[in-house]
């Protein structure tokens, strides 16, 4: 079905007003609708955009720091955006802004104009029919993993339900349901939202590809494959499907979803709408930015994330500003901003349901006590409580094996038979977990071969493919502590020429100290994996001069390193050769 494209005039500025444009920045505003815009006016080229952060849709004001009268500043979380290019500076070298078209008439007026694809979840309308009693049942796993029953199918969002996520960082809160295993064998359908380890563990997948190779996978068409690191994780999955995004996939007479991109990393996130007998769920994952925001009303229920910590930031800085203070107060204020944010989006898509999950982790591991007691998470009743506030929209909050069933619940919320709760005296927290088993697989890799050669520092970052870029990162491998171990690896890397000094250049440049736990850092080496492990899994301590996120480098270590890890067969056998 070919898409549409339309055109939406957003703002009309007259003729005086026009003449009214001061040089650089103006805020404008549409009196009927209340929304802001930005237009940027240097002689007499001009652009324009929506006075709409990218980031978590905050509202730009002017950046007084900014001499030259060409940024603005998000009140929300201070990115910064250039909007004489239309590009964010903080972070720097991050995003574009979508710019509107700026049409000119012969009266001099100004239209500001928006150029509207349909919202694709809107080809070929079902009507809604009435649902049976227990046709449509949600039932929450773990985390992000939920098992949907829409008549006679059975879908499964996400399963991770066992083993850690992001190397040994992240562990499950929740205690599955006992039988998560025949769920997760029986599904029809099985969702994966992106790569991240949380939501595609190859822990889980491994027993269910013993059990079933062939269960049929679904991802979006993302630019960096969901499944880029099958092949080497050794999971014998035989059936993933990867679908393009905004066009609905058809299951059966009844049953279709649609899988859309987030706006902030469409490279690799994504979230999905599914339809059965015309009733719309729609799980937004983790994505900061759901479908760039466009994303359905009204829908029967609506399910996303809601805790926050799941980054590196801020409690794994220090020096500087990073005192322990500082990041108390900078976690309590932004995990506030993220509750107030998600209660937002919830309240303007006016769900009939609003479900939080896929927040449910703890940095278990007895050498992560430090996080897990200071990068604290929003709690989901709270989110819930404001959500319904001044609003009729239902809420609820699972427990492992709880059952929502859809029909009784929009028909009557008092219902009791709405929720089925898991069996009493069931555990809802996981008490115990097998770290020894993960750990030892990690571990391995500290006496692997390669790390006899200290040229594998150059094999590896030539590898990676990151260079012309203006910083230096010393790398240092420590203990599970983070102390520097004396037989470690303890390092440089000038990414401006891909060198290795042994001494900081003398020229003026950007440094970062990143301290690794020996054991993540060299099976991240050794297998190719991405830096998330590193960084989202509290596996590193950083400190940086100046303190500026340096979105390029990380963007690049996090999301696109080579689909192949480096060829250490070949590196080994040029040095045996060598020592022969
Ligand atoms: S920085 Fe603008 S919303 Fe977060």
């Amino acid at each position: 079905m070919s898409v549409e494209q339309s055109s939406l005039v957003l703002l009309n500025i007259s003729a005086s007003e026009v003449n009214n444009l001061k040089e650089g920045i103006n805020f404008l505003r549409n009196k009927s609708d209340g929304k802001s815009y930005i237009l940027y006016k240097y002689g007499e080229t001009m652009r324009a955009c929506k006075n709409m952060c990218k980031h978590q849709g905050g509202l730009f004001i002017k950046d007084i720091e900014d001499l030259s009268n060409r940024s603005v500043r998000c009140t929300k979380h201070n990115w910064k955006l250039d909007v004489s290019t239309m590009k964010y500076i903080n972070p720097p070298d991050s995003f574009c802004q979508e710019e509107l078209v700026i049409e000119r008439d012969e009266d001099n007026t100004l239209s500001l104009v928006e150029l509207k694809p349909p919202n694709p979840w809107e080809a070929e309308p079902q009507v809604p029919e009435d649902l049976a009693f227990g046709e449509v049942q949600v039932t929450y796993i773990t985390h992000a993993c939920m098992e949907l029953k829409l008549g006679d199918k059975r879908m499964v969002f996400d399963p991770w339900i066992i083993g850690p996520a992001f190397a040994r960082g992240w562990w499950l809160l929740h205690e599955p349901p006992h039988d998560w295993l025949e769920r997760l064998c029986c599904a029809d359908l099985i969702y994966i939202s992106h790569m991240h380890s949380d939501h595609l563990s190859y822990h889980t997948l491994k027993k269910l590809a013993e059990k079933r190779p062939g269960a049929p996978i679904y991802v979006g068409k993302t630019e960096r494959p969901v499944f880029w690191y099958l092949q080497k994780s050794g999971v014998k999955l035989t059936n993933i499907n990867i679908v393009p995004f905004g066009v609905w996939q058809q299951v059966d007479k009844y049953l279709r979803f649609m899988i859309l991109m987030d706006g902030i990393h469409p490279e690799m996130d994504t979230c999905i709408i599914l339809e059965y007998k015309g009733h719309k769920i729609l799980n937004t994952v983790d994505c900061t930015r759901p479908n760039g925001g466009r994303l359905p009303h009204n829908v029967d229920l609506m399910m996303s994330d809601f805790a926050g910590g799941a980054s590196g930031f801020p409690m794994t800085f220090s020096g500087g500003k990073f005192t322990e203070n500082w990041k108390a107060q900078f976690i309590k204020n932004e995990r506030k901003k993220l509750l107030n944010y998600k209660a937002q989006l919830v309240k303007d898509l006016k769900p009939r349901i609003f479900c939080p999950f896929a927040g449910y982790f703890i940095e278990a591991h007895p050498s992560d006590k430090y996080i897990k007691e200071t990068n604290l998470k929003n709690d989901p009743d709270e989110l819930n409580r404001l959500v319904r506030n001044n609003s009729d929209i239902l809420t609820w909050t699972p427990k492992p094996g709880a059952t929502l069933d859809l029909a009784r619940m929009l028909k009557d919320p008092t219902d009791s038979k709405s929720i089925t709760e898991p069996p009493a005296g069931i555990p809802v927290f996981k008490k115990s977990w097998d770290f020894d088993t993960y750990l030892v697989t990690i571990n391995a890799s500290v006496d692997n071969e390669i790390f006899l050669y200290p040229s594998w520092i150059e094999e590896y970052f030539t590898w990676a493919g990151f260079e012309g870029y203006n910083l230096v990162i010393r790398m240092i491998e420590t203990d599970d502590d983070f102390n520097p171990l004396q037989d470690g690896f303890n390092y440089l890397v000038d990414f401006l020429d891909l060198s290795f000094p042994k001494e900081r250049p003398s020229r003026e440049h950007p440094y970062e100290e990143i301290r690794s736990r020996v054991g993540v850092m060299r099976y991240v080496v050794k297998n190719g994996l991405l830096w998330d492990d590193l960084y989202i899994g509290f596996q590193t301590r950083l400190q940086r001069d100046p303190d500026i996120y340096h979105h390029q480098f990380w963007n690049h270590f996090q999301i696109k390193l080579p689909l192949t890890p480096p060829d250490w067969e070949s590196f080994l056998a040029k040095k045996r050769q060598h020592v022969q």
